[in-house]
């Protein structure tokens, strides 16, 4: 096919030449937004006069009418062409004749497609911003019905000290509320047009980019020319909050998996979320977190590959830049996905809290409120921190809990111990009594929930 850049050079390129060069099979996603960014700019050039009103009216008809086609199915996006910008330019032109050509006046395909990727980032990165806040809705409503639900909480993986599974779900709000402020930070830092930087130089047309930033939606317009065509920042940002939400993605779903086996069992997974073994009839396997738990590395590397490519290359435009397209789409669309296997898993798991009361007697994670109970009865809290360390000690040699633990012996340890030690160190006494800000205490759950809800409801 004869490119429409021939000129310099025949334009004759090699078969394989052309297949590498080519970005259309993966730049198609945004024929929407390089039909809205060129009406927006057509109708500039007609406005500021550079082409005729009549001419602008041909060129927005022919592109609304293109959009509308693909958007049916009645035009079908040829592999053959170069990238989608070469495709819906080089079919204007066929359906309109010559005007057609008078649409790239005034632009390069180094802002086109510059203005094309921020305006398609905009939107799903809006998309994602919607779907961390359904998850954000799944998790509260898991925690309101589970405020009772008293389970040890871990540190290295051993039990420490009882908290609610609401205050443990909780934790994962708070993740997806700054991962909610992640990412609205980086696409108002991307939200301006870059459309007018042209090649690199900017225009000797009188065109107006603060016309075509308003039209879509733009905070205003990047401001140096050689920065517009050449930043990607907004991919690194954007690839550095979705990794960020997969790492929290994959935090959780590790709990999740470790909370579906046998040594926890704390949840049952639906089966509509769990799948069986081809040989093991007994098998149910989380499989929708352990492939959310193998996708994050994905994401990491799409991050890894677009600072690699960026690092090395000299202003302004370089074709190594049309790398930047798969990893962010891939990234994406990763988490996307992620998020909407997740809601559905974490809204449908039922806890089993028996399971994780019965998980609370062993441990010892009442140990901190016994020395509080000491301490504040006036003993120097590393004196009560020694001591119940020693009945510890004592209670595994004699296996017993410290709920078993007869008062007798705690007299020996100190005459500090009284019978309603026993009450001090029960579970629900261990969660009533912690009455600080953020903690796992009844109150403080509740002021919680409303702090995610009003979140929720501002945003
Ligand atoms: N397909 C190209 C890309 O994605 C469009 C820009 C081409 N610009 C150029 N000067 N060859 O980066």
């Amino acid at each position: 096919m004869a490119k429409m850049w021939a000129g310099r050079t025949s334009g004759e390129t090699s078969k394989i030449a052309d297949d590498f060069n080519s970005s259309i099979s993966f730049d198609k996603k945004m024929f929407k937004q390089d039909v809205c960014g060129s009406i927006a700019h057509a109708s500039m050039l007609a406005y500021k006069g550079i082409i005729t009103k009549s001419e602008g009216e041909l060129i927005i008809d022919g592109l609304t009418q293109i959009l509308s086609d693909i958007e049916s199915g009645d035009l079908v996006i040829s592999n053959d062409a170069e990238d989608i910008h070469m495709f819906i330019e080089s079919v204007l032109t066929e359906r309109i004749g010559d005007v057609g050509k008078k649409l790239h006046t005034a632009r390069s395909r180094n802002d086109q497609v510059a203005l094309d990727l921020r305006l398609y980032m905009r939107e799903q990165s809006n998309l994602v911003v919607e779907k961390l806040k359904t998850l954000i809705e799944v998790i509260i409503e898991k925690a309101e019905e589970n405020q009772d639900a008293i389970m040890p909480g871990y540190t290295h993986l051993q039990r420490a000290q009882p908290i609610t599974f609401a205050h443990h779900l909780l934790a994962y709000a708070m993740m997806f509320i700054r991962d909610v402020s992640r990412v609205n930070d980086a696409v108002l830092r991307m939200n301006y047009s870059p459309l007018g930087s042209c090649a690199m130089s900017g225009t000797t047309y009188p065109t107006d980019r603060d016309f075509v930033a308003k039209k879509l939606g733009f905070d205003g317009v990047t401001m140096n020319s050689i920065d517009g065509v050449s930043d990607r920042d907004y991919c690194i940002e954007l690839l550095s909050s979705f990794s960020t939400i997969m790492m929290h993605l994959s935090r959780f779903s590790e709990e999740i998996i470790l909370w579906q086996s046998w040594e926890f069992k704390f949840i049952e997974l639906d089966d509509a979320f769990s799948t069986g073994s081809s040989i093991m009839p007994q098998k149910k396997n989380p499989d929708m977190a352990e492939l959310v738990r193998g996708k994050t590395g994905r994401v990491y590397g799409d991050l890894m590959a677009i600072l690699t490519t960026l690092k090395g290359i000299p202003l302004a435009y370089n074709k190594d830049m049309q790398e930047d397209k798969e990893c962010i789409f891939d990234g994406v669309e990763t988490v996307i996905k992620c998020l909407d296997v997740f809601a559905p898993m974490i809204k449908t798991l039922k806890p089993l809290k028996e399971n994780m009361y019965k998980a609370c007697a062993k441990g010892f994670i009442n140990a901190t409120d016994l020395a509080d109970y000491l301490a504040k009865k006036g003993m120097p809290f590393r004196s009560a921190y020694k001591i119940v360390g020693t009945i510890v000690a004592d209670c595994i040699k004699k296996g017993v809990t410290l709920d078993e633990y007869s008062l007798e012996d705690y007299k020996t340890y100190s005459d500090v111990f009284e019978s309603d030690l026993y009450q001090e160190i029960s579970m629900e006494t261990c969660i009533k009594k912690r009455i600080s800000k953020g903690s796992t205490g009844y109150e403080s759950v509740k002021e919680q929930l409303n702090y995610v809800k009003d979140f929720l409801k501002q945003n």
